[in-house]
This record gives C-alpha cells, structure tokens and sequence, in this order.
C-alpha cells in the first residue's frame, strides 16, 4: 500500500516513543513461536484466533488477555527476542528514542526472576543501541492491583540494577486502586533516585491525577485524558509543565474514548498542555508509533506544523539530557523545513 503525502512525512520524521509496554509488544506470531520452544500450549489454534480475541471493552478485558500473552514469556532469550524485535520495527519507523516500561510483578510472581526479566530487556536495549542507534531509557512500573508491599519488594529487587532505570511507573487496573495506595513506595523510590510516573486519568477519574501530582510527584502523567474534566487541573498540569503521553489507538480499542474525530490534542495543546503521541500495547492495538500518527493525522486533519510540534514534543518530554533534546529538536526543525512543501 503506498502512503498518503503526510504519512511519508510522518515516516521520515524523527521521532521518540515514551509510553511502550514491552510486554504489550508480543506479536501473536512470536508468541506461538515462543510458547512452542518453552513446550507451553496457548489456549488458540492459531494466530488468526488469537487476533479474534482482541476485542476489548474496557481496559480490564485487555489486562486479562495482555496478562496470559505475558505468561508465556519466561527466558532470558524471550524477553531479549520481545525487546529487539520491538527495536527493529520502530527502527523502520524513525523511531530513535524509546523509554520502555516493563512490568517485572507480572513475571517474578510467577516464578521468573526479576534478574531474567531486566537482563533479557536490557541487553536487547544495548543491541539496538548499537546496532540501530536507538538510544533508550528503563521504567519499571509496579502493578496498582497488587499491594503496595508487593511493589516494595519489586523496589528491593530493582535496587542493584538501578544504574540501568530510569524511573518508577504505575499501570495495571486502574479503577478502585488510586494512586494514594503507593504513596510510600513512590517515597522510597523517589530517596533511592528514580524519577516518578504514573498511569492517571485513562479509565480513572481527574482526581487521580491530583493525586499523582500531590502524593506521588510525578513529572509525567501517562494518559491523563480525564484531566479535561477539572479546569484547574489542567491549568496545574500546565503551569508545572506536566506532559502527558497520549495513546490514541489504545484509547479507541480500550473505549477510552469514542473515536479519533474527537481527540482532544488540539484542545490540551491550545490549553498549554505538553502532549505526546505514542502506542501504549501496539502489538494489541492495530498499530505501533507511526500507525498512531497516521490515525490520528487523518481523523484530525493534522498539518505538517501539528506533527512536527508533536515530534519536537516526544524530545522535550523525554527523560534525555537537554543538549540531546535540542539536538533532536533541531532535526526535527531541519526535517520540517526541508519537507513543507
Ligand atoms: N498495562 C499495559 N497497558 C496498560 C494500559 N493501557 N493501562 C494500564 N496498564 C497497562
Ligand atoms: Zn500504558
């Protein structure tokens, strides 16, 4: 299929990615390759059964279905293979930073060490750093419906490798477990050095974000689409230069909202809000970085000028150092300049 005269603009654009599961990653296709070398049997006849399952109603019916596909992963290798394949595909995209979640509960309470999971990830990172040249940062997310004990121990594990993690995050269920529930978790991490994330605001009402803000000092909110129903929320998340890593087709599959014609990013830019595109679950969602852009750049009528702002975005509220921001940023102008014809 050829591209639309923007997509190949988005294609050709720089770009980073800051809200990626890892284990949202696994592609059907691996899994079955993967499930068959650790002599796992998956509960689907084939890869076009499993794709059939992936109808979600909510963000629960996905964590079940996300949570069994996890299950699977359980070597090293397995988690090295996820990584860098994921790396190669974005590698196609222009992608050229990525800061990765992982959710080591998901693995090591089922018997797979924590060291398995962070040396299969990052060793793949590495490669892809060298051998594609995609620099990337490590964020360990806790899982909000376990207890905050639970996370403690995760914070314990994580300690001797925390020269390869950037910061802590918060994802899983989010009704019913608000972020009030890791408040001391999120302390310690924080003394320990790591920079505070948190899912707030995707199925959740505004009041999590405040709470994200308040009692976990975040610096980014991923999604945080629910911001919209607290003005002074949005003028707080704005005035403290708060991004917020939008996931606009996990927001559709997820019924987050209705459809793309009523994204609010024109709205939250116009209010001053620092927001990011990125895939959340690609392998689940239909599509990774660039097919979020090209969805959202048909559905909103999007410019050059909007996209390269969202680019220039993706640099500025990633976790790089500020001269490789402005590096990108400027590639990002350059690339703008040479290509709005
Ligand atoms: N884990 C993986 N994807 C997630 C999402 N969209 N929200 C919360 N937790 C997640
Ligand atoms: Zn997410």
């Amino acid at each position: 299929m050829s591209l639309s005269p923007i997509d190949k603009f988005i294609e050709g654009m720089p770009k980073a990615e800051l809200h990626l599961h890892i284990e949202g990653t696994f592609e059907p296709e691996m899994m079955f390759q993967i499930a068959k070398r650790n002599g796992r049997i998956l509960p689907y006849r084939s890869v076009e059964d499993l794709k059939d399952a992936y109808r979600f109603n909510n963000l629960q019916e996905f964590l079940n279905i996300y949570y069994t596909g996890a299950e699977l992963l359980i070597e090293e290798l397995d988690f090295y293979e996820l990584t860098y394949a994921y790396l190669e595909r974005v590698h196609a995209q222009n992608v050229v930073h990525v800061e990765v979640f992982f959710d080591p509960q998901t693995h090591t309470d089922r018997g797979v060490s924590f060291d398995t999971v962070i040396k299969g990830i990052h060793r793949a990172l590495e490669d892809g750093q060298q051998k594609l040249g995609i620099t990337f940062k490590m964020i360990m997310c806790f899982l909000r419906h376990l207890p905050e004990e639970s996370a403690f121990k995760t914070l314990e594990q994580a300690l001797p490798y925390k020269h390869w993690i950037a910061g802590v995050g918060l994802d899983s269920s989010e009704l019913g477990n608000p972020p009030s529930k890791f408040k001391n978790v999120f302390e310690k991490a924080r003394q320990e050095g790591f920079l505070a994330l948190a899912h707030a605001g995707e199925e959740g009402p505004a009041e999590y974000i405040w709470e994200a803000l308040d009692l976990l000092h975040v610096v980014r909110i991923d999604h945080g689409n629910r911001c919209l129903d607290d003005q002074k929320l949005v003028k707080e998340l704005a005035k403290r230069k708060i991004p917020l890593t939008l996931c606009p087709l996990s927001n559709v599959a997820l019924k987050v909202v209705k459809d793309l014609s009523q994204y609010p990013i024109i709205e939250m830019t116009r209010r001053g809000l620092l927001i990011t595109v990125n895939s959340d679950d690609p392998a689940y969602f239909g599509g990774y970085l660039n097919e979020n852009f090209f969805a959202l750049a048909k559905a909103l009528f999007l410019s050059k000028t909007d996209l390269a702002r969202l680019a220039k975005n993706s640099f500025q509220a990633s976790f790089l150092e500020e001269s490789e921001k402005k590096k990108w940023i400027a590639k990002v102008e350059e690339y703008y300049s040479a290509n709005n014809s």
